[in-house]
């Protein structure tokens, strides 16, 4: 099989930890162009991962290099629609991180430019691929959970805002705060292991009170801190968000906050069915408890590099031409549910039906 060629556009965090460290273990990827805006962190990127070729600070280049067949879009949110849709234009298929981007109506035009063109767009929801969700999703599927009446998840930090002042806090660039930078994921799995669902209606609370006052905010550590700008910056997203969906299946409910006065972190999805119950710790395991025996199970799997897992799977599916669980088409409904909430919250009302 010939390896696929492919341009990495953005270097930062997600880039140096993820997506890279995963390449280096994969068979059948080509790293022509690792590309960033600021040079150095390309070079750097070049430094670490020798196997890039060569580094860009211009997307354009790559997407002009008619060897170029895949591009990975790893910047922050915002330009994931103009550097996605410059890649499709050009006939490369994409792998795009989450969020996909800013809003519901820009992330369907993303998704209707790839399918009318027949190229590959997958989204960075990389949680489908941890061995618990596969197999809870599974167990559902079977019917083991039963009738699944209800799920709450919590996604709660006591200090975490990451990056303040920086794309992160900035609704221009990143679309909104906690609710769609880790909400994405809790939500987005919740429709999955649902194996989808009618969204009927929703309300949702939306507050930024922790960094009202950039320069006076604690914390005890900060993701993204070399990019804050608490001087200059613009903090304007949610860092708490609590809310309620009805579907046509379970109804919903969460919290979250990427910061907050309760020196607790919180991470899980608990799923309530009339047969069995389910707590997902994210990113670690999940316990089945068993309604009829009131026993409680949790299963032995490897975690595997959900990472490298959904990588690999987006060049099979370049290559087949097959769509993956992670293609566009199948994350869409959770960006939509996202805007509605942002919606919900801004208007201070529940939504209903087609206002969703
Ligand atoms: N899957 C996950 O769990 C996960 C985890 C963390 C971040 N992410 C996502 O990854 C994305 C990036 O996050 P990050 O933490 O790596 O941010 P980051 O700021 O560390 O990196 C982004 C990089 O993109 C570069 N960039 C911006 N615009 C560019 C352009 N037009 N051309 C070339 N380079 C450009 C920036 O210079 C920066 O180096 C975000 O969308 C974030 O939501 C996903």
């Amino acid at each position: 099989m010939q390896a696929i060629t492919v341009a990495v556009i953005g270097c930062g965090r997600i880039a140096r930890n993820a997506h890279f460290p995963a390449f280096a273990k994969m068979e059948g990827i080509r790293i022509k162009y690792a590309c960033d805006l600021l040079p150095e962190k390309a070079e750097a990127i070049r430094q670490d991962f020798p196997f890039v070729e060569q580094t860009i600070t211009d997307y354009h280049v790559a997407l002009q290099d008619p060897e170029v067949q895949a591009v990975f879009v790893l910047t922050p949110n915002a330009a994931h629609y103009t550097v996605t849709m410059d890649a499709l234009r050009a006939g490369k298929h994409v792998m795009c991180e989450k969020p996909i981007t800013v809003n519901y109506a820009l992330s369907k035009e993303m998704a209707d430019e790839a399918n009318r063109r027949g190229l590959m767009l997958n989204i960075g929801v990389c949680n489908r691929y941890h061995r618990s969700v596969e197999l809870l999703e599974q167990m559902n599927r079977e019917g083991k959970l039963g009738r699944v009446y209800h799920v709450y998840c919590s996604f709660r930090s006591f200090r975490s805002i990451p990056g303040l002042g920086g794309a992160f806090t900035d609704k221009a660039q990143s679309g909104g705060g906690v609710l769609i930078d880790w909400g994405v994921h809790f939500l987005d799995l919740i429709l999955y292991v649902l194996g989808g669902a009618r969204l009927e209606t929703l309300t949702c609370d939306a507050y930024s009170e922790m960094a009202k006052d950039m320069k006076a905010y604690k914390y005890t550590s900060m993701w993204a801190e070399d990019t804050k700008d608490v001087e200059h910056g613009v903090n304007d997203v949610d860092d708490f968000i609590t809310g309620h969906i009805r579907t046509n299946k379970a109804s919903i409910s969460f919290n979250g906050a990427w910061a907050q006065n309760v020196k607790q972190n919180e991470m899980f999805i608990d799923f309530l069915g009339d047969k069995g119950g389910a707590r997902l710790d994210y990113g670690k395991k999940f316990t089945f408890t068993d309604g009829e025996t009131l026993t409680e199970e949790t299963p032995e799997y490897d975690i595997p590099n959900m990472y490298r897992a959904e990588d690999t799977d987006f060049l099979s599916s370049v290559q087949s031409g097959v769509k993956n669980r992670n293609h566009i088409d199948f994350v869409l409904e959770s960006a939509r549910l996202l805007d509605a909430l942002y919606r919900s919250a801004a208007q201070r009302r529940e939504l209903r039906g087609d206002e969703i």
